[in-house]
C-alpha cells in the first residue's frame, strides 16, 4: 500500500478523532439541553482544526527527529555534496520517498562496489602477471650475459646473436615498465597537454609506418581512406600519436590474417571525426560498456605475450577526455570493430 503524506495522514486521524469527539459532545449536549446544530457544528470545526494542527505538528517533529537526517544524508550522498539538500514537503508521501531514495541509493552503491571489485581484480591480475612476466626477460638476459662472459663473447657465431636477443628482452621489459608508468599517470589523473595545430593525415601516415612491420607479419593492410591530404586539427600531437598507435595495434593484434584496417576522417561542423575500422575478430556486445576500463581485456586467459595489459584503450579514453573529446566503439563478433573519436578542427 502506498504511504500517505503527513498532511493526509494528519487529516484522516483528526477527522477520526473529531467524529468521535463531536459525537460524544453532541450526545452530552443532547442529554443535558437537547440537540443544538450550531454548537455541534462549532464543536466539529473546533475539534478538527485543533486536532489536525496538533497531529501534523507531532508527525513533523517525529519526521524531523528520526528521518530528516537519514533522508538528507542519503540524498546528498547520491547526488554528491555540492547540491543543496532538498527540503521535505509535508504534502508529499515522505515515507515512500525515503524508501525509494534508500532503495535507489543501495542499487547505485552496489553497482559501484561491483565495478570497483572487478577493477581491483583486473589490477591484481595485472600486477601478478607483470611481475611474473618481468622474470622471463630478466632470466633470459641473465642467461645470455652469463654465456657471453663464460667464453661466448669470443665466439663469433653467437656473440652478436646473443646480444641482439638480450636487447629484445630489454625492450620487452621497457614496454612493461612503460605500462606501469602509464597506470601511475592514469591513477593520479595527471595529464598535461601540449596543444598545437598539425596535419592529421601526416601524423596518421607516420603511425602507420611505425606499426607496419607488425601488420606485415599478419598480412594485414593498413590504409588511409581520404581524398584530401590535409586535415588540420588542434591537439597534442604526441598524445594523438599514442591514441592512433594503440588503436592500430589493437586492430592488428585482434585482426585476422590477411585482413585490412582503414583510417577515415570526416569533417563535422567543429570537429574532425576519425574512424579506425578493422575486419578482425570483433568484440561481443556484453564487453562493449567496459572496454575502456583499466585492465579490462575481453579474453582474460590470454597471456601478455599475445596481447596486452588491458590499458591501451583506457589510455586512449583518458587522452581524449583530456582533450574534451569522446571515443565510441561499434563492433560485431566475427565481423570487425570500428573505433571513432573526435578532435577539434584547426
Ligand atoms: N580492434 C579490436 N578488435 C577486437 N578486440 C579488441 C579490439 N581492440 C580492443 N579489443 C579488445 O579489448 C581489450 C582491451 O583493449 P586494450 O587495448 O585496452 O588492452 P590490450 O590490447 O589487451 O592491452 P594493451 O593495449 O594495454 O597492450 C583487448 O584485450 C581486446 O580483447
Ligand atoms: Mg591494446
Amino acid at each position: 500500500m502506498r504511504n500517505l503524506s503527513p498532511k493526509a495522514l494528519a487529516f484522516r486521524l483528526s477527522l477520526f478523532i473529531t467524529l468521535f469527539v463531536t459525537a460524544a459532545g453532541a450526545l452530552f449536549l443532547y442529554t443535558a439541553y437537547g440537540f443544538h446544530l450550531g454548537y455541534t457544528l462549532l464543536m466539529f470545526i473546533f475539534s478538527i482544526v485543533i486536532s489536525y494542527g496538533i497531529i501534523l505538528w507531532g508527525i513533523m517533529q517525529f519526521i524531523d527527529k528520526k528521518f530528516r537526517l537519514i533522508y538528507k544524508t542519503i540524498h546528498n550522498l547520491k547526488v554528491g555534496l555540492k547540491r543543496e539538500p532538498t527540503s521535505l514537503d509535508m504534502s508529499e508521501d515522505i515515507f515512500g520517498k525515503i524508501r525509494e531514495e534508500v532503495i535507489e541509493w543501495d542499487k547505485t552503491n552496489r553497482r559501484e562496489i561491483e565495478r570497483l571489485t572487478d577493477q581491483e581484480e583486473f589490477r591484481r591480475d595485472f600486477l601478478g602477471n607483470i611481475s611474473h612476466e618481468l622474470k622471463t626477460p630478466i632470466f633470459s638476459i641473465q642467461g645470455y650475459i652469463l654465456t657471453l662472459l663464460e667464453g661466448g663473447l669470443e665466439d663469433q657465431t653467437i656473440n652478436r646473436n646473443f646480444l641482439q636477443k638480450a636487447e629484445k628482452s630489454v625492450n620487452r621489459m621497457i614496454e612493461m615498465v612503460d605500462d606501469l608508468d602509464e597506470i601511475a599517470k592514469l591513477e593520479s589523473n595527471r595529464m598535461e597537454l601540449n596543444v598545437q595545430q598539425f596535419n592529421l593525415v601526416d601524423l596518421t601516415k607516420e603511425v602507420i609506418e611505425a606499426v607496419e612491420y607488425k601488420a606485415k607479419r599478419k598480412d594485414i593492410r593498413l590504409s588511409i581512406l581520404n581524398n584530401s591530404n590535409i586535415v588540420l586539427v588542434k591537439a597534442d600531437a604526441a598524445k594523438i600519436t599514442q591514441v592512433l598507435t594503440n588503436l592500430l595495434m589493437n586492430s592488428i593484434n585482434y585482426g585476422k590474417e590477411g585482413g585490412k584496417t582503414t583510417v577515415k576522417f570526416y569533417d563535422l561542423a567543429e570537429n574532425i571525426l576519425i574512424e579506425v575500422k578493422d575486419d578482425g575478430k570483433g568484440i561481443g556486445e556484453e564487453h562493449l560498456p567496459r572496454l575502456f576500463e583499466r585492465f579490462y581485456r575481453v579474453d582474460k586467459g590470454r597471456s601478455r605475450a599475445d596481447g596486452g595489459s588491458g590499458l591501451g584503450l583506457a589510455i586512449v579514453k583518458h587522452i581524449l577526455e583530456a582533450h574534451l573529446q569522446t571515443i565510441n566503439v561499434r563492433s560485431s563478433l566475427g565481423k570487425g570493430s570500428t573505433f571513432s573519436f573526435t578532435l577539434k578542427k584547426a
